[in-house]
């Protein structure tokens, strides 16, 4: 981070035509890996007290089991920094250690401050530069490309980044589309320099007209004006369709041009938001069968941003990831948006 090259007075009195600018390593890697899980556990027996619909049909559409939800002393910002705490830890950095802080959550409900200085005032970097982001579901992979990036170009030295999100906040829970889908939870990681790339190229976009299939019932101004709260809308049906067409090639491409090939492949971490969707790419990839499938789904239920670092943590937890594992990670969700990466984990 301190690498700065170029010129420093390249004509004394004349017009200054260029800048000194930092150069920053190799490369960037994940150097720890945390998540949280609020304590109440909701099972499809206890959601279908809310809805119309059965525990059989939730586990065969979609693999959940059981969601967790927060409670009263579980806020989006406790959560956070109980993944935070733990990510720092597994990767032995200090919070005086972190230069940035990037953040990745849809639901922040105050529009200012950003959710990101204040968690770096909770975990004891008050200074370091805080940002959030709002990719969605994509949230988790948006933010590790952004620090890749950073740590790369020298603009950072240890980035924490923090996928969170508490959907039941913004979820009607009698609505029968989305609640026993969504849930609440906090992942984080710790991005820091490396001398060999371990965080791949990403590929990420978006298809903005379709912007409306996950959307917000009204805008907050209207929310204000009539009283009546905004939550997600979404059409299930389009965004399966989308997720099993077009993210299934986007996990090929993330392959190609990482230079890797499933072979190598230890770990598929695809984002939690419906097995039958996982299953349909794993047709498309082909994959071995040593290859380790993250479900977590099962005990999570969609969480959104927080769901791949939640993945990843608990695969640590279970002694599923061995040192230097080649994972392939896939993000995709509200936007609609998508991104990806290979990741050589610690
Ligand atoms: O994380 C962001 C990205 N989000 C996603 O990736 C979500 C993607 N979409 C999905 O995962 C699936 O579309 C859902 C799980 C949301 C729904 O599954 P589906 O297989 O697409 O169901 P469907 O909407 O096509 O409905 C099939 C049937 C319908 O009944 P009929 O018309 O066949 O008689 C629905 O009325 O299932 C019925 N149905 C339900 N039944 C029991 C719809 N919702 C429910 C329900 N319980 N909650």
């Amino acid at each position: 981070m301190d690498n700065v090259t170029g010129v420093a007075n390249p004509q004394s009195g004349g017009a200054r035509r260029s800048l000194l600018r930092r150069s920053g390593p190799a490369g960037a890697q994940i150097l720890g890996v945390g998540s949280y899980q609020p304590e109440r556990v909701v099972t499809n027996d206890e959601m279908c007290t809310m809805i119309d619909s059965s525990d059989e049909w939730i586990r065969q559409r979609t693999g959940i089991a059981e969601r967790h939800w927060a409670g009263e002393d579980e806020s989006l910002l406790t959560m956070m920094e109980r993944a935070s705490r733990r990510a720092l830890e597994h990767a032995q950095v200090e919070a005086s250690q972190i230069d940035t802080i990037v953040v990745s959550t849809v639901t922040w409900l105050k529009q200012t401050p950003a959710i990101a200085p204040l968690l770096g005032a909770a975990l004891g970097c008050p200074t370091a530069a805080a940002y959030d982001i709002s990719a969605a579901c994509a949230g988790f992979e948006y933010a590790l490309a952004q620090a890749d990036g950073l740590v790369r170009a020298g603009a950072a030295g240890h980035v924490l980044i923090v996928a969170a999100d508490k959907l039941t906040d913004l979820t009607d829970l009698t609505d029968r589309s989305t609640a026993f889908l969504f849930a609440d939870g906090a992942g984080a990681a710790v991005v820091g320099p490396s001398d060999v790339p371990r965080i791949g190229p990403v590929v990420w976009g978006a298809d903005g007209e379709q912007g409306d299939v996950i959307t917000m019932s009204s805008d907050w101004l209207t929310a204000m004006r009539t009283g009546v709260p905004s939550t997600i809308t979404m059409e299930g049906r389009k965004v399966f369709r989308w997720a099993t067409t077009t993210i299934a090639d986007v996990a090929q491409k993330v392959l190609d041009v990482s230079g890797v090939s499933a072979d190598e492949l230890d770990l598929f971490i695809p984002h939690q938001a419906n097995n039958r969707i996982t299953d349909s790419m794993l047709r498309h990839l082909t994959l071995p069968d040593s290859v380790l499938v993250a479900r977590t789904i099962e005990r999570t239920g969609n969480t959104s941003a927080s769901s791949i670092p939640m993945a990843i943590d608990t695969l640590y937890h279970s002694g599923d990831i061995r040192p230097d594992a080649t994972a392939l990670l896939i993000g995709f969700g509200a936007g609609l948006v998508y991104a990806g990466q290979v990741v050589i984990l610690p």
